[in-house]
C-alpha cells in the first residue's frame, strides 16, 4: 500500500527555464509516498516524460569540474573491475561518461534530441529513445552488452519493471548493470527534500531496489557510496546467481534498516521536519530582507525549483540566480520566475547573501567565489537552515 508522507505543493517542470513568463505554466501537485510492500519512495503523480525530456533539455552533465572528474574516474574504475568488451549507456546526456569508452563497442540511448545529436556526432551510435521494452530489438542487433551503465536516469523512469526487464534482455551472460542515483538514505539524513522534483519519479534505497530488481530476475551484487548530487549510490546488479555478492550489499541494507528506511514512521517524521525547514528558511530570508540585505541565489538547479516553489520564494526576495549553464541564462526560473544570469554579467560580490541552490557543489563554488566570501555569506537549508560561517 502507498502511504503519502509529504506534500510539496504545486510545482512546475523543474528544468523548464522560461524565455518569457507564460500566462499558464504547467504545474502538478508534488506529493510523495512510501510503498510498504517494496519500500519504494515515489511521487504520487508522474509528469508525462515528453514534457521533461525533449530537445530543449538544459542540464549538461559536463557543466561542472566535479562531474567531469567523477565520470572520468568512474569510467576508469568500471574498466578496471569489470573489463567490459561492450558498453551501453542509458541516458548519455552530453557524452561525459561514454567519451571514455571506444565508440566501436559503445552505444547509447538518450531521449533528448539535442544530446542524442551531440553524441552521434562524437561517433557514438545513439538511439533517440526512452528506455522502454520497444528498444530491445534494436539494441540486441548490436549485440548483448557486458556493461549497461546509467547515471541519474533510472530514477527518472516511471515504470521500473519495464525498465529492469528491458535491461535483463540486453545484458550479456555475466554482464553488469551499473547505475547511480541520489540515495534515499542521504536524503533522509540530510533533510534534502529538494531531491524531490518532477524528474525524480523515485528516490532509491538499496532495500527497495533489491525488491524491485528481483521481479526482473536481477539482484544487487555490489554497492558503492558516492558524494555527487548530495549523496548517491552506485548500484551493481546482475541476473540472479550470476555473480558473487559483495559484503557492501548487506552493509548498506543494515545501515538503511538502522535508519528506518523500511518503516513508514521514518517518512512521516521526515515530512514534519521538512515543514519546519520551510518555516525556518522563509523566516531567515524575511529577517535578512527586513535588514536591507541583498540576496541572490547560486546555481539554477532543479533542486532550487522545488525549494523556491514549496517555500513561495520569488524575485521579491531573491534578486537573481547566477548559473554557468548558457541554456539557463537570460531566462526565468520555473514557477517563481526569478531571472537567471551568467556569472560574467554580474558582480556577485555586491550581494550580502547567496542561497546555495547548488549546495552539492559547495566546495567547488566556495573556492571559486573567495572574493564574494570576503564579505558575503552563503545560505543553505541542508542539513538544516543556516548562514554558512567561514570557519565551517
Ligand atoms: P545540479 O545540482 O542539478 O547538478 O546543478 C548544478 C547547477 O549549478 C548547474 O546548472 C550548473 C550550476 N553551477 C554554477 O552555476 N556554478 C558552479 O560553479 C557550479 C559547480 C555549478
Amino acid at each position: 500500500m502507498k502511504n503519502r508522507f509529504l506534500d510539496l505543493g504545486m510545482q512546475p517542470i523543474a528544468n523548464n527555464f522560461l524565455k518569457e513568463i507564460p500566462e499558464n505554466e504547467f504545474k502538478f501537485h508534488l506529493t510523495v509516498s512510501y510503498d510498504d510492500e517494496t519500500s519504494l519512495v515515489s511521487l504520487d503523480d508522474f509528469v508525462p516524460p515528453e514534457l521533461m525530456f525533449n530537445e530543449n533539455y538544459v542540464y549538461h552533465s559536463s557543466m561542472s569540474k566535479t562531474m567531469r572528474d567523477h565520470f572520468l574516474s568512474g569510467a576508469n574504475h568500471l574498466k578496471n573491475i569489470l573489463n567490459p568488451k561492450s558498453v551501453l549507456e542509458i541516458g548519455s546526456n552530453d557524452g561525459v561518461f561514454i567519451k571514455n569508452f571506444d565508440p566501436a563497442t559503445t552505444v547509447a540511448v538518450e531521449p533528448c534530441g539535442n544530446f542524442a545529436d551531440l553524441t552521434n556526432e562524437m561517433g557514438y551510435q545513439t538511439y533517440c529513445n526512452f528506455w522502454t521494452k520497444d528498444i530491445v530489438e534494436k539494441i540486441v542487433q548490436t549485440g548483448k552488452k557486458d556493461l549497461i551503465f546509467s547515471a541519474n536516469c533510472i530514477c527518472h523512469i516511471q515504470d521500473l519493471d519495464d525498465a529492469f526487464s528491458t535491461v535483463e534482455k540486453v545484458l550479456s551472460t555475466g554482464g553488469a548493470f551499473v547505475f547511480e542515483d541520489p540515495s534515499l538514505y542521504r536524503m533522509i539524513k540530510r533533510g534534502s527534500y529538494d531531491q524531490l522534483y518532477d524528474e525524480h519519479a523515485h528516490v532509491f534505497s538499496v532495500i527497495a531496489l533489491s525488491n524491485v530488481l528481483r521481479r526482473s530476475n536481477m539482484e544487487i551484487f555490489r554497492v558503492e557510496s558516492l558524494d555527487v548530487h548530495g549523496g548517491s549510490n552506485r548500484i551493481f546488479a546482475c541476473r540472479i546467481g550470476e555473480r558473487p555478492i559483495d559484503e557492501s550489499v548487506s552493509y548498506h541494507i543494515s545501515m538503511e534498516k538502522e535508519a528506518g528506511l523500511d518503516r513508514l514512521e521514518t517518512y512521516v517524521n521526515f515530512g514534519k521536519q521538512i515543514e519546519t525547514s520551510k518555516k525556518q528558511l522563509t523566516n531567515l530570508l524575511k529577517e535578512l530582507k527586513r535588514k536591507g540585505s541583498k540576496i541572490i541565489s547560486y546555481g539554477a538547479t532543479s533542486k532550487s525549483t522545488t525549494v523556491f516553489n514549496y517555500c513561495g520564494i520569488n524575485s521579491s526576495t531573491i534578486d537573481y540566480i547566477v548559473d554557468t549553464t548558457p541554456s539557463k541564462q537570460n531566462k526565468f526560473s520555473p514557477g517563481v520566475h526569478i531571472p537567471v544570469i551568467a556569472p560574467e554579467d554580474t558582480t556577485i560580490a555586491d550581494a550580502d547573501y547567496a542561497f546555495l541552490g547548488a549546495w552539492n557543489f559547495e566546495s567547488e563554488i566556495s573556492e571559486k567565489e573567495s572574493e564574494f566570501l570576503k564579505r558575503g555569506r552563503f545560505i543553505t537549508h541542508v542539513p538544516f537552515v543556516r548562514i554558512i560561517e567561514p570557519e565551517e
